[in-house]
């Protein structure tokens, strides 16, 4: 779910029709009818406004950034009726849209961007979230948060770890629903979709340093890799089926050139068959009703 700032209305995001960018109040009655539609779990992303995004994301640390202020109205609304879960990464807050802070030659600094991490992770379960999910795919970022939490008294804060997370072309749709400002791409930090031993080896790391759970991402192009994490993962295992996959049925449906139900079916079950306990998708809520 997408909770933004600045706006007065819900706004449907145009890439992404059925899913939009949520006021904190729309935010809350969305969270509250998914609960009662029986997901599993909630996971947030915060849009700020354009001018509040800097060089180092500090919305993200904000107690009174979007993010932060939406956990809290959801774990005060919901408690622990469902896991309340918060992307950690600085792409939405930063105002050159990549994961992390910048070194002076323009390229992500790994371990610079590691110590906001941690501050962002301490203020996202300062605010609420159960669950942390670090999505920025920087070396040692669960190491790194996993000690920054317990030293915050945090040991009861999980994380999700997206240990495989490729850089695709399918996150297209995600950069509106963001309002992201990146140009250009990730593939200095994200996996090569050409790499799947890579793939294993991120999770084993990731377990290595903590992670409570992990992540395959996106859903449908890797599923050779879901069924390769499931197989080795001592953890539950979760695959996020992403905007691109999201827009791509909507969109086909749209033009009557399939029936929407039985794909959207079919792709989760697809996701299932090949080895995730967990999946996200922006269908949570309309299929967990009728699953
Ligand atoms: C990064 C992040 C992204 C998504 C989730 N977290 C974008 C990216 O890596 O480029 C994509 C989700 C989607 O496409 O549905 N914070």
């Amino acid at each position: 779910m997408f909770v933004a700032d600045g706006i007065d209305e819900p706004r449907e995001i145009s890439s992404m029709p059925g899913v939009f960018q949520h006021t904190l109040d729309s935010l809350t009655r969305a969270a509250t009818e998914a609960v009662a539609a029986g997901v599993g779990g909630l996971m947030l992303f915060g849009v700020p406004r354009t001018e509040d995004k800097d060089a180092n994301g500090s919305g993200a640390t904000d107690p009174d950034g979007i993010l932060n202020r939406a956990l809290r109205v959801l774990r005060d609304e919901l408690g622990d009726s469902t896991v309340i879960m918060a992307d950690t990464c600085l792409d939405e807050f930063t105002d050159h849209g990549h994961c992390g802070v910048l070194a002076a030659d323009g390229r992500v600094d790994n371990d610079a961007t590691l110590t906001r991490y941690v501050d962002m992770a301490v203020a996202q379960a300062e605010s609420g979230a159960h669950l942390l999910g670090p999505s920025g795919m920087m070396d040692g970022q669960i190491a790194a948060i996993r000690e920054g939490l317990d030293d915050a008294g945090r040991q009861d804060t999980g994380i999700l770890a997206y240990s495989a997370k490729y850089a695709s072309a399918f996150y297209g749709p995600f950069r509106e629903a963001v309002g992201s400002s990146l140009s250009g791409d990730r593939r200095t930090y994200q996996q090569d979709a050409a790499n799947r031993r890579e793939s294993l080896r991120e999770v084993d790391l990731d377990l290595d340093e903590g992670a409570d759970m992990v992540m395959v991402k996106p859903a449908m192009s890797y599923l050779d890799v879901l069924r390769e994490v499931a197989d080795m993962s001592t953890v539950p295992v979760a695959a996020y089926q992403i905007s691109g996959e999201y827009s791509m049925i909507t969109a086909a449906a749209q033009n009557g050139w399939i029936d929407r139900d039985a794909a959207v079916l079919e792709s989760l079950l697809s996701i299932r068959r090949a080895g995730a306990d967990i999946v996200l998708t922006y269908w949570a809520a309309e299929f967990a009703a009728r699953l």
